[in-house]
């Protein structure tokens, strides 16, 4: 589309209203510590933290794995259907307010099923939380990540739990520590997932080297790669996934918190999206890096100086990558249209 200039001054605004979708969320990453202290009262949790700002200011990250210590450990607060019920549904207002039109929610089941939380109870109430979604102008689906430091026998198993929910998951994907558990530890439990006809992602590139996005894309026969952002690091990588348009969620504000890049001017996001790249904008754990999707688009922008053509680009290709209908791309990019028209 033929898009009109836009002043910096007004480009936050623009950032804030133009529709969008979150395709790489663990809903997990969107609990609150207010929530948190919430669920362990209701359920009589104990937390090794005194109290919200204590847990708060335990949120100083020096990498993934310091992260997903802390992630872990707030995730023991779930263990009712309508605690995940709660959860999603308080990520939903936040990524109403932020125009988020369509959202895919990845979910961790190993972490509540070893805690003896049954599937049933975590898919039921994140996909009544996904229905009731629709209310607030967001379609919404189910992504189930395997965790890949546990053993390929542990994903299989969980796969046979989710087997009864299969019409309630879209997908599947790849999350948890990236290096040191290569994707092809899971070649075989995807290979599966591909014969049920579920939708395949996975986490590489996120700290782990080039060949992990290579093994990704060939022997787990990916569609999206999330994060993907040592991707740069590999120009005939590059030309791959521009050539065959596979989408990478890159999640700025993760990176920055993560210790991935030094600051945000550094990030490559506005690299990978001028080589050509599907380059996505999305969340990854809000509650634990200081912001859900606008924070995500306004500080980046502010930091790399992209435009409103950059922003453009970055909503489309969220509708594209979706593993929505075309008939749902068409009328999502529509409402992107309509708002860039309109906006002045
Ligand atoms: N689980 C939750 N957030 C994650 C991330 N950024 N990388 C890998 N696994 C995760
Ligand atoms: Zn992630």
């Amino acid at each position: 589309m033929n898009l009109k200039p836009v002043a910096s001054d007004r480009l936050p605004e623009l950032l804030r209203l133009m529709p969008k979708a979150e395709l790489h969320i663990h809903i997990e990453g969107s609990l609150e510590p207010e929530l948190i202290f919430a669920l362990a009262k209701r359920n009589g949790v104990a937390l090794p933290y005194a109290n919200v700002e204590a847990l708060r200011s335990a949120y100083a990250f020096t990498n993934l794995q310091s992260f997903l210590d802390i992630y872990y450990a707030g995730a023991s607060v779930l263990l009712t259907e309508q605690d995940f019920y709660d959860m999603a549904r308080a990520y939903f207002l936040k990524a109403a307010a932020d125009h988020v039109v369509h959202a895919e929610l990845f979910f961790d089941p190993q972490t509540h099923t070893a805690r003896g939380v049954g599937m049933e109870t975590v898919v039921k109430g994140l996909h009544r939380a996904c229905v009731d979604a629709q209310e607030l102008g967001i379609s919404a689906a189910l992504i189930m990540c395997f965790l890949r430091h546990l053993s390929e026998e542990e994903a299989f198993e969980t796969l046979e739990q989710a087997l009864p929910y299969r019409d309630l998951i879209i997908g599947v994907g790849l999350d948890s520590g990236e290096v040191g558990n290569p994707p092809e530890k899971f070649a075989r439990v995807f290979a599966r997932c591909r014969e049920l006809g579920l939708h395949l992602v996975a986490h590489a590139g996120e700290e782990g080297p080039p060949e992990y996005i290579w093994t990704a894309l060939d022997l787990l026969k990916v569609e999206r790669i999330d994060h993907g952002v040592q991707a740069a690091k590999d120009s005939a990588l590059m030309q791959r996934l521009a050539k065959d348009r596979v989408a990478l969620t890159v999640c700025p504000l993760s990176n920055l918190k993560l210790c991935v890049f030094p600051d945000l001017a550094q990030h490559n996001l506005r690299q990978l999206l001028d080589a050509g790249l599907a380059a996505t904008v999305n969340s990854d754990d809000p509650a634990y890096f200081g912001g859900y999707m606008n924070d995500n688009f306004t500080q980046t922008f502010a930091a790399t100086g992209m435009d409103a053509q950059h922003a453009y680009t970055l909503a489309r290709n969220s509708f594209e990558a979706g593993f929505t209908s075309e008939a749902e791309k068409r009328s999502q990019i529509e409402g992107l249209d309509a708002c860039f028209e309109s906006f002045r």
